[in-house]
This record gives structure tokens, C-alpha cells and sequence, in this order.
């Protein structure tokens, strides 16, 4: 059982009505963070990475390459140098790789290293030890990978060395991004082709970034297939600013009356623009400004300014590409007039948390009615009250709650945030520092 010393936010609401202002950076992109170090890990030579997510999750990433014998300078104030050892470099490491909390660093180590010469134990938290893992394994297995789950189908996971991995055609019966790049990793140590088609588009930063590297992938239209056997070749990549974290200050500016708040340099890959798209439906004032490319990722700045919001049902397609800022959504439909309503969200009780479960109780405890349906979540807005509430260790939950503060009728208190360390580290003081009334309180 993991032990980690509670961490609380105290959030106070914002009597004087200034809301957030000025200019800001979240940090690093998580899921791109992950992709950088593990492709430039088993490519050929260094690989320059700038922005590197400095959390635990991309942290838990790097600590395994480096297990598996991979030399990694940093991360400094966000650059990290890999030293790549190509695609048959990597070593057996020295014991059980720990993934923490992290869902991206599991589903995607398994597909690099299903097809190696050498055994591999995964493990994580007890959140992460609660999540799904036959969505990556059994595909894998189709492949020809063996990979040991406990009974429930969960970590930690066992690699078996495999002789050979081949090539397979495999329809995703979920939409999920991690699932999909696991398998176009092995699929880089498989004979003959390897194509998943996704039932719905989901972010595309592997199949970029691969390209990047100078792979070649072939995308018709919900298809995507690689060969195996290629070569990468490390060169540079800049990180963009996380739009999943960006997302607790869309919001924050769009419920808080006079806010003004610009995020610079946000990933706005269009694989990723649900959040933008359902606040504006609902309502929200959001620019985008002086977009550009990072490498193959466009970014922008973002302007957000405080506006009325509206209830709306969120378009079911929209539900992939918004799928981690629905803990935030909430928060911004539990603002709005009328009601909101969620489905084809089935997923969102398989994250960090039951997110729909935990939203939902810590809604209701600030005087909001908030009905939890097995795939989504109906929302009244109204007015937030105050009170305590529970992140049950899930980094969104505690930075969703934490805005919430903003319209609150007083303070909220919210328990078990240290998990905020996972995604953005920093968090409370960033947003201090934009006019979010909140302390940190440790034990
Ligand atoms: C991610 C994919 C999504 C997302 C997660 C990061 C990724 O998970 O929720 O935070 O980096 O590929 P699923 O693939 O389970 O939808």
C-alpha cells in the first residue's frame, strides 16, 4: 500500500470580483512528454526534448528508460537529453519498473516492450493497479507478445520474452489513444504490417511524432498502420504547454466575472480541441491567438475572458477529444444556466478515478445537483456552496474543484491532492499567481 502524506488545497472565493488575470504557461504536455523520451530511447542518436513535463507520470517514463539502459541527461527546467540506443538497445532492467499513477507510462511500455529478448515486470499504485490492462494485453497477445495480468485483468503486468512479433489488422472496441500506441510500438518489432482502426479519432501524437522521427506511417481515415523493422532518428522536439492543464484555467477564467488570462504556447492539436469546442458551445469566450507549429504539433495562445455559460448535451463525437478535462466541464456546467448532460462517457470510470462517481459526490457536497448515469453525468447548474471535498487521489478531480473555488459561496476544502504533482507540478502557485485564492496544507 502506497503511503503519501495528505495534501489539501484550501481554495476562498474571490469576493472582490478581479477573477484571473495576466499571462501564463502550464507546464509541459503530458502525453507527448511520455512519446518524446520513449521514441527517442530506442532511436538512433541524441534527441534534444524541450518542455519536458517535469511531473511524476512523465518522471515514472523516464526512470524506466533509464532502467532499461538508456543514458538521459535532466530533465533542467524541462530539457532532457536522450542518448538513443535504437530499436534492439534496450536492456533487461536490474527489476519490476514502477509506473506510479501513470495509465500512459504502463499501456505504452508494454507495447515497446512486448517484443523484446528480455522479461519485464510493471507495477504501479493502487489507483494504477485498480485500472484496465486487457485493452493493451490481449491485442498484444494477438501479436504473438505474452503478457501475465492478475486475475481481474490488472497490474501488475508480467512481459514474457517473446521469440517474434507479427504484424496484426485490430479494431479498437474502444476509443483509446494509449491502446492504440501500444500497439503501433510493438508493432515496430513486428514482422510484416501492424494497423489499428479506432472506432473514433483519438489524439494522434504517436503516429506525429513517429513521423517525426522519420518513420513512415500510413493513416486512411480511421486507420493507421506501420511495417516493423525501421529505423528511427533522433532529432528535437518542443514540447507544447498541456491543454488538459490549460483546461482548469479556461475554465476558471470563463466562471470567475471580470477574468482576462492569456496561456501561451497550448497544444491545440485538433485531436485534443473538445474542451475548447464544448465551452464555447456553452458559451465561453475563448481566442486563440499567434497559432504556430512546434515541430509537427501546432500550438497557440489562448485568451480567455469571463462570459455567461449555458447548459448544453455534449455532442457524443466530442467526448474522445475532450476525454481527461471532463472533471473541468463539470465545474464550468455546474456554473452555467440550465442543465448540462454527458453520455457515451463510459470511460471517464476507469480513469485516476471513477471520475463521474467522484464528481459527482463532490458536487452534490457543494449544493449542486449532479446526476450520475452509468455513462455520463446530468448537471443542474446553480450556485457552489462550500464545503469539503474528496480528490480521491485523481490530479483532475483536486485541480477541477480547486477553480471551483472562484464562484463558491466560501471556502472549499479538498482532500488528497498530492497526486496534482503527477501532471502539473506547481499547480497552486501558478494559479496564485493568475488571482486564485488557494493554500496548500500538508498532513
Ligand atoms: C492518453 C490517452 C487517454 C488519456 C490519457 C492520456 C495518451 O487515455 O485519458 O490521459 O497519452 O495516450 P485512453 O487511451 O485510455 O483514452
Amino acid at each position: 500500500m502506497d503511503f503519501q502524506p495528505d495534501l489539501r488545497f484550501l481554495v476562498t472565493p474571490d469576493p472582490a470580483g478581479h477573477g484571473l488575470h495576466g499571462w501564463l504557461r502550464v507546464p509541459g504536455d503530458k502525453s507527448i512528454s511520455h512519446r518524446a523520451v520513449m521514441l527517442a530511447a530506442i532511436a538512433a542518436g541524441e534527441t534534444r526534448v524541450e518542455g519536458f513535463l517535469e511531473g511524476a507520470d512523465a518522471l515514472a517514463t523516464l526512470r524506466a528508460l533509464r532502467r532499461l539502459g538508456v543514458a538521459i541527461t535532466g530533465p533542467d527546467a524541462g530539457l532532457v537529453l536522450v542518448q538513443g540506443i535504437g530499436l534492439r538497445g534496450l536492456k533487461a532492467p536490474d527489476g519490476p519498473l514502477d509506473m506510479g499513477n501513470s495509465g500512459t507510462s504502463m499501456r505504452l511500455l508494454a507495447g515497446l516492450l512486448a517484443g523484446q529478448s528480455f522479461a519485464t515486470t510493471l507495477i504501479g499504485d493502487a489507483s494504477l493497479s485498480r485500472r484496465p490492462m486487457r485493452r493493451v494485453t490481449e491485442p498484444l497477445g494477438l501479436m504473438g507478445a505474452q503478457i501475465e495480468t492478475n486475475a481481474a485483468g490488472t497490474a501488475p503486468l508480467k512481459v514474457v520474452p517473446m521469440a517474434g512479433l507479427r504484424g496484426i489488422n485490430y479494431r479498437m472496441p474502444v476509443a483509446s489513444a494509449q491502446v492504440k500506441s501500444s500497439l503501433l510500438l510493438a508493432g515496430l518489432y513486428a514482422e510484416g504490417e501492424t494497423c489499428v482502426t479506432e472506432p473514433a479519432p483519438t489524439r494522434d501524437h504517436t503516429e506525429l511524432m513517429l513521423r517525426g522521427f522519420g518513420y513512415e506511417v500510413r493513416r486512411t481515415g480511421h486507420r493507421v498502420c506501420l511495417r516493423g523493422g525501421g529505423q528511427l532518428t533522433g532529432g528535437r522536439i518542443a514540447v507544447p504547454a498541456d491543454l488538459s492543464s490549460a483546461a482548469f484555467f479556461l475554465v476558471g477564467a470563463s466562471i470567475a466575472a471580470g477574468s482576462d488570462l492569456t496561456l501561451t504556447g497550448v497544444g491545440i492539436n485538433p485531436t485534443r480541441l473538445g474542451v475548447i469546442a464544448i465551452l464555447r458551445a456553452m458559451g465561453a469566450d475563448i481566442t486563440m491567438l499567434d497559432e504556430r507549429l512546434a515541430g509537427a504539433e501546432p500550438v497557440a495562445d489562448l485568451r480567455v475572458r469571463a462570459a455567461p455559460l449555458k447548459g448544453i448535451r455534449i455532442p457524443v463525437e466530442q467526448v474522445p477529444l475532450a476525454i481527461d478535462e471532463f472533471p473541468a466541464i463539470f465545474i464550468a456546467a455546474a456554473c452555467a444556466t440550465g442543465e448540462t448532460v454527458l453520455t457515451g462517457a463510459a470511460e471517464l470510470r476507469v480513469k485516476e478515478s471513477d471520475r463521474i462517481a467522484v464528481m459527482a459526490a463532490g458536487l452534490t457536497a457543494l449544493g449542486i445537483e449532479a446526476d450520475p448515469r452509468p455513462d455520463g453525468i446530468r448537471i443542474r447548474g446553480g450556485s457552489l456552496g462550500s464545503g469539503t471535498v474528496a480528490a480521491h487521489g485523481d490530479h483532475r478531480i483536486a485541480m477541477s474543484f480547486a477553480i471551483a473555488g472562484l464562484r463558491a459561496g466560501g471556502p472549499i476544502e479538498i482532500r488528497d491532492c498530492a497526486n496534482v504533482e503527477t501532471s502539473f507540478p506547481g499547480f497552486a502557485r501558478l494559479a496564485e499567481s493568475v488571482g486564485l485564492g488557494i493554500e496548500e496544507l500538508w498532513g
